[in-house]
């Protein structure tokens, strides 16, 4: 589908409450399921890639009822999952995919997973590298799906990450809760705990974190929970950025989670001297604030390896402040965005080549010098089938003072179905 894309006229105002957190979503159905009893979840996010993890676990015999945004999960217990009797399809879902690989590979039958061209990329070795050593079989094709997991029971492992992935340790932690003994992962960079947080309240004191190392207990049972599912700080960071680079924009965004794994994009406008405010800060489990952002003008911004985890989703959106900052930024280390739904750091120089963008692609990053004109050449952007690169071509988009066509933009879909009326929400009310 192509979307035509108006240039902005005025600023962008008004609220907005942004759609579920899909890391806490995606955790939510998986814990929700394997637990006694019934696990209520509001505000969950129905998405593309969330909707292939609820399709899994019915496929597995879990009765999922779902009314608009809220769900019930009628869990079956820790050993209670059924084989499925077809392949389990994640779609284009990388967390669905890698979080489950980890909690079939201790269940007690076999499993297939196959996904989209997209998911089919993606490296699998790993998650099945630190299962293995734990016991599990899993025959991959090579490092990609299909991957056919033969469950079986699991030993302990102690791990240390070779690469800073929520998704390796959380495939790590959903086996080893299944193991005979404790096992303890260590991260070489902190990364998102979801799977942690949402553990522990299934199941108290499971998961001991003590700096970068996590000690995980092995479970008996889970119990079902009411979760309350917060806004997705990586959905709402579209606006943010919106609102820092367009003139006359000042936007509220509601009940948006702020766990400090995943705040960085905060920490970036903070560096950079945007122009925003944290108001109705509630501190309890997930925390979660309101966030108010103003037009800004930016500064440039260097960001290294250690900066990377808590903000990895948002650096397309780096990207596009730094395109609108006052001089050269550079960011390196990232290396792991040549490994998402596309290779990230390929796509955007891309798409902001054709917005006359001056930007160098980097092996683990990319250099932009924002003093620099925009000088556009091609008003035909692409996703390529990217959720993360649309939004911040339709985002970029505003600025252009042509009308732009971005294509594929139904990829929109896995993350944030409602992006655009929410865009015409804030255009419509300034
Ligand atoms: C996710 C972890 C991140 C992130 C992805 C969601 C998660 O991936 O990019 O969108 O829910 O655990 P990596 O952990 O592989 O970097």
């Amino acid at each position: 589908m192509k979307k035509l894309i108006n240039s902005l006229n005025s600023g962008l105002n008004g609220e907005l409450l942004i759609p579920g957190d899909k890391s806490i979503s995606h955790r939510s159905i998986m814990l929700g399921s394997i637990a006694n009893g019934e696990t209520t979840i509001k505000n969950f996010l129905m998405s593309d890639d969330c909707i292939s993890t609820i399709n899994a676990f019915k496929d597995m015999g879990v009765e999922i009822e779902q009314n608009e945004n809220n769900i019930i999960v009628h869990g079956v217990g820790f050993h209670g999952l059924k084989k499925p009797n077809k392949d389990l399809d994640m779609g284009n879902s990388g967390t669905s995919t890698r979080l489950m690989m980890g909690l079939l590979a201790g269940q007690n039958f076999d499993s297939n997973l196959i996904g989209d061209n997209s998911l089919s990329k993606r490296p699998m070795k790993r998650i099945s590298t630190p299962l293995e050593q734990m016991g599990a079989q899993i025959k991959l094709n090579e490092n990609t799906l299909p991957a056919i997991i033969h469950g079986k029971s699991l030993n302990e492992i102690d791990y240390t990450l070779p690469i800073a992935s929520a998704q390796v340790k959380s495939a790590i932690i959903l086996a080893a809760i299944q193991a005979k003994n404790k096992s303890t992962i260590k991260e070489p960079i902190k990364t998102r705990n979801h799977t942690e947080l949402m553990l522990n309240t299934f199941s108290p004191n499971t998961i001991i974190t003590e700096e970068n190392t996590i000690t995980i207990n092995p479970v008996t049972q889970l119990i079902g929970q009411n979760i309350n599912v917060p806004g997705d700080i990586s959905s709402a960071a579209f606006f943010l950025v919106a609102g820092a680079i367009t003139k006359n924009s000042n936007i509220t965004l509601k009940n948006i989670g702020i766990n400090q794994t995943r705040t960085g994009i905060l920490k970036v406008l903070n560096l950079m001297g945007a122009n925003y405010t944290l108001l109705n800060q509630n501190l309890d489990g997930e925390p979660t604030a309101d966030i108010n952002i103003k037009s800004s003008s930016l500064k440039p911004i260097n960001l290294t390896e250690q900066d990377i985890p808590m903000m990895i989703d948002e650096l397309p959106l780096v990207g596009l402040l730094a395109a609108c900052a006052n001089g050269v930024s550079k960011i390196t280390g990232a290396k792991e965005l040549r490994f998402k739904e596309t290779d990230r750091i390929k796509t955007l120089v891309q798409e902001f080549k054709k917005l006359g963008i001056s930007i160098t692609e980097l092996e683990d990053g990319f250099i932009i010098d924002g003093s620099k004109n925009w000088n556009p050449t091609d008003l035909l952007l692409d996703s390529h089938g990217d959720h993360r690169i649309g939004m911040t071509m339709a985002i970029a988009a505003l600025l252009i003072k042509d009308s732009t066509t971005l294509k594929d933009s139904e990829s929109i879909n896995i993350s944030y179905p409602t992006f655009f009326n929410d865009l015409n929400k804030l255009i419509k009310t300034s």
